[in-house]
């Protein structure tokens, strides 16, 4: 008899959008804080994890933020990076896409020099150790200016061949895209993909503008797009993949619970969907968890889900060659569980 759960967390899978500062389990985050000599408003793990109750995206920034402020040390960047990857492995991700915002660091002093070092050595450790496939993002802060932005990319511009593209997250209502077009350019102009959260919290004229105006590869959510026909029908001619993570989106209030996630109307609409962890402690889940719940709240097939999987592995920043050995793996999995998925009853497969 198949196991549901164990098949969907074996199955090869990619995590394209996952910010690693959202990454910290509270208990390595209480650990890097003693270390470091600072002290957190909560002296335990589960007292921790307890506070993760947001009212909105605001709310749930207010505490990422805070907890940005433990990692100081190239070891600390280090351990958080490499303990997420660890995690993924475990959650069958063969493909990893990792945000990081150098703004939340750099303003409080920390070098650029001791991030990078850090999630570098780590990212090189973890595809050397367990075979992960993994790129990073370097995320821009849109809150801020798009000076700030332009001095963030000089800044990186000494690990250019370590960088798969840019992106942008942050408080979104009030911060459209349009207010980063030159900055944008400048990502493309300097050969960087380029991808930015929009309709998360935001309105579809955001997804426009992220897709006219500022000409991104992926959009990070866009949920919202559906609003608007002519924009769903271009997303979709365009090929351009939404990384949707459904259940940040339940516990930032995006969608009222996740039965009413709009899922399933987006993958209806023929979008290029992908199922994604956005900040995994505090959403209280990884890919795994974000599959299993849309399934059971959303009815989700099980070649639905592979689907899903196989969307992620097609998106990623990835060279066509590695997309192909990406995809083997996913294919051999397929085959190796061919016969005990012929018994999954037809309604579920
Ligand atoms: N940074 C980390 N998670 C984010 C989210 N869901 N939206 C915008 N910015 C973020
Ligand atoms: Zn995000």
């Amino acid at each position: 008899m198949l196991d549901i759960e164990s098949f969907v967390r074996g199955l090869p899978k990619a995590d394209l959008h996952m910010h690693l500062e959202g990454s910290i389990e509270p208990q390595l985050m209480l650990d890097i804080a003693t270390r470091n000599g600072l002290r957190l408003r909560w002296d335990s793990a589960d007292a921790l994890r307890a506070a993760y109750q947001f009212t909105s995206l605001q709310s749930f920034l207010d505490l990422y933020y805070e907890g940005c402020k433990v990692l100081v040390t190239e070891r600390d960047f280090y351990d958080v990076t490499r303990a997420y990857l660890r995690r993924a492995h475990e959650d069958g991700v063969i493909r990893s896409e990792l945000f990081i915002g150098p703004q939340s660091f750099t303003t409080r002093d920390v070098a650029i020099e001791t991030l990078m070092s850090g999630v570098l050595r780590a990212m090189d450790d973890a595809s050397r150790e367990q075979g992960t496939s993994v790129g990073l993002l370097i995320s821009v802060q849109r809150h801020r200016t798009e000076a700030d932005a332009l001095a963030v990319l000089d800044q990186i511009m000494p690990w250019a061949d370590r960088i798969i593209g840019i992106g942008m997250g942050g408080a979104e209502v009030g911060n459209p895209p349009s207010k980063f077009a030159r900055f944008f350019k400048e990502c493309r102009k300097r050969g960087f993909r380029t991808t930015v959260h929009a309709g998360e919290e935001g309105p579809a004229s955001y997804v426009r503008q992220a897709l006219s105006l500022l000409q991104v590869d992926r959009i990070d959510h866009g949920n919202a797009c559906l609003a608007d026909p002519d924009l769903v029908r271009e997303l979709a001619d365009k090929r351009i993949a939404l990384t949707i993570c459904p259940l940040s989106n339940v516990r930032l209030h995006v969608v009222p619970s996740m039965d009413k996630h709009p899922l399933k109307e987006l993958m209806a609409r023929g979008l290029h969907v992908t199922i994604n962890s956005d900040d995994p402690p505090y959403f209280d889940g990884y890919v795994t968890e974000n599959l299993l719940a849309c399934r059971s709240a959303l009815g989700l097939s099980l070649s639905e889900i592979v689907g899903l999987a196989r969307n992620g592995l097609c998106a990623a920043f990835v060279s066509e060659q590695e997309r192909q050995d990406l995809l083997c793996k996913l294919d051999a999995y397929l085959v190796q569980h061919d016969s005990a998925l012929q018994n999954v009853p037809a309604r579920t497969h």
